[in-house]
C-alpha cells in the first residue's frame, strides 16, 4: 500500500480497509452504494490545526470554513462546535446555515452576483461581513442596508494580481477575473472612495482569494504584501482599531503522492507573519485575519464507495473497470482531470465484480459539485465520528428525482403507483 502514503486516518486490516476507525465494507454494505463518506473525527482534527495555529500568535482571528467545498445542515454543527466561521456564496448557503443555528455574526457573505433577494435575506438574518465584490453590489447593499435601518460591516474582494501555479479554471488571484476589484488598475481605490460617501456600509477591511489548490507560500506573501501595501496607501479610509484582512482560502491538499502542500501549521505561520512584518513595516496596526480554507479542511476526510460492476478487456489497450459511480457524484476528473488513488476496500487481490472501491479525498467539492445527471439519484453522505457512522445526508429516491416534474399524466401515475397498485 505505498501508493498510499499520503493518504490519512486509514488502515487495512485482514485485508480490509477501515477509515476513521470504521469498516468500510460494511458501511457500504448497511448504506449502499455509491456512499460518501466523511471522517468528521478528521475534519475536527484540520478545523483544530488552524486554530490552534493561529491561537499560538493571537486571539484576533477568524477561521470562517468556506461552504461550497461541502455543507449540509448536520456538517454546520460540527462547525459551530468546533467555533469555526463560515464562509457561504448563496442563498442556499445562507439558509443552510440558519437552518443550523449558525451564529450569523461568524458568517461572511461572499459572491460575485448577489441578487437582490440574496442580500436582503443576508442582511436580515444578520451576516457579520459582506465580501463586496463590484460597485453594483455597493450601491444595492448600501440601498438595502438603508432600507433595514442599519449600517452592514464590509471588506472589498481585491485581485493583488497574481498568477498562481494550479489549474487556470480556479486562478482567481490574476487581473482578468471576474472576481473583485483590480487593484492596479484603479477599480479598489475607487470603489473606496465611493464607499466613504456611503452611509450604510462600513468598510472594515480587505479580501483576496488568490486561487485553490495551491502548494507555494511565497504567492501568499506576495498577495499579502501587495494588498497591504494598497491598504496603506488609502489608510485614512479604514478603521484605526479593528482594521481586519481576509486572505481567502487555497491551501492544497494531496490527492496523489506527488502533490506536496505545506502543512497547515506552516501556511498560518507564514500568513500571520508575514502580515506582522509587512504592517509593522507600514506602520500599521495587526489587523484581525481572516481566512477561508475549504479543501484543506474537508477533502481528505472524504472517501467515495462503490461497487464493481463490469470489467472490459480491450486488449493490448487497456482494461476498464466500471464501477456504479459516474461525473454526476465524482465530477472533478472529468472537469479537472483530477487524479485520485483507490483501493479495493474488501481485499488486497485483483478486482472482481460485486468487489468495493474505495476513492480517496473526496470530500471537498464532490457532494457539493454533483449533479443528477444521466438521471442519478445522488448517494448518502455518511459521517463518522468516535467509529459509528451517522447520516448527514438521506440517499435520493426516485421519487426525489421526478419530484419537479410538471407533467399531470404523470402525477397520476405516481398516485396509482403510490397506492400499491404495481
Ligand atoms: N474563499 C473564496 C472566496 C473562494 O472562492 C474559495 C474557493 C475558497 C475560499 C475556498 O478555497 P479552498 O480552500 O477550497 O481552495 N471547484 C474547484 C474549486 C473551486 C474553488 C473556488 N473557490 C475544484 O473542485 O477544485
Amino acid at each position: 500500500m505505498s501508493h498510499l502514503s499520503h493518504i490519512e486516518g486509514f488502515v487495512i486490516r485482514d485485508g480490509k480497509l477501515f477509515f476513521s476507525g470504521c469498516d468500510t465494507v460494511a458501511l457500504a454494505r448497511d448504506f449502499g452504494t455509491p456512499l460518501w463518506v466523511l471522517s468528521e473525527d478528521l475534519v475536527r482534527e484540520k478545523c483544530k490545526k488552524y486554530c490552534d495555529s493561529f491561537r499560538s500568535h493571537t486571539s484576533k482571528f477568524s477561521v470562517a470554513y468556506a461552504g461550497k467545498a461541502f455543507l449540509t445542515t448536520g456538517f454546520c454543527g460540527l462547525l459551530k462546535s468546533e467555533e469555526m466561521g463560515l464562509d457561504v456564496c448563496s442563498a442556499g448557503e445562507l439558509h443552510t446555515a440558519k437552518a443550523a443555528g449558525f451564529n450569523m455574526d461568524r458568517v461572511l457573505f461572499h459572491g460575485n452576483n448577489k441578487t437582490r433577494m440574496e442580500i436582503s435575506l443576508a442582511l436580515r438574518f444578520g451576516v457579520g461581513r459582506f465580501v463586496v465584490d463590484n460597485l453594483h453590489e455597493l450601491s444595492l447593499v448600501n440601498q438595502l442596508a438603508k432600507e433595514a435601518n442599519l449600517v452592514q460591516p464590509i471588506f472589498f474582494r481585491v485581485t493583488p494580481g497574481i498568477t498562481t501555479h494550479t489549474h487556470h479554471y480556479v486562478q482567481t488571484g490574476h487581473l482578468d477575473t471576474k472576481f473583485g476589484f483590480g487593484i492596479d488598475n484603479g477599480q479598489a481605490e475607487e470603489a473606496i472612495r465611493v464607499s466613504a460617501g456611503l452611509q450604510n456600509v462600513k468598510l472594515v477591511g480587505l479580501h483576496c482569494h488568490i486561487g485553490s489548490q495551491l502548494f507555494d507560500l511565497s504567492s501568499f506573501k506576495a498577495a499579502i504584501h501587495i494588498v497591504l501595501e494598497f491598504m496603506a496607501k488609502l489608510r485614512e479610509f479604514f478603521p484605526k482599531q479593528g482594521l481586519e484582512l481576509d486572505l481567502g482560502g487555497g491551501l492544497g491538499v494531496r490527492y496523489t503522492s506527488e502533490d506536496y502542500p505545506p502543512p497547515i501549521e506552516e501556511y498560518v505561520d507564514t500568513l500571520y507573519m508575514t502580515t506582522q512584518s509587512k504592517t509593522k513595516e507600514l506602520g500599521m496596526e495587526m489587523p484581525f485575519l481572516w481566512v477561508e480554507p475549504g479543501r484543506s479542511i474537508v477533502a481528505p476526510a472524504g472517501i467515495t464507495l462503490y461497487t464493481v460492476g463490469a470489467i472490459k478487456e480491450i486488449p493490448g489497450i487497456r482494461t476498464f473497470l466500471s464501477v456504479d459511480g459516474s461525473m454526476a457524484d465524482h465530477p472533478r476528473t472529468a472537469l479537472y482531470g483530477s487524479i485520485y488513488c483507490a483501493v479495493l476496500a474488501n481485499k488486497v487481490s485483483e478486482a472482481s465484480p460485486d468487489d468495493i472501491l474505495a476513492v480517496f479525498c473526496t470530500g471537498a467539492y464532490h457532494y457539493s459539485m454533483s449533479s443528477n445527471y444521466n438521471r442519478l439519484p445522488r448517494p448518502a453522505v455518511v459521517g463518522l465520528s468516535k467509529g459509528k457512522p451517522r447520516l448527514l445526508v438521506r440517499p435520493e429516491t426516485f421519487e426525489d428525482l421526478l419530484r419537479h416534474d410538471e407533467n399531470p399524466s404523470l402525477e397520476r401515475g405516481l398516485e396509482t403507483a403510490n397506492r400499491g397498485n404495481f
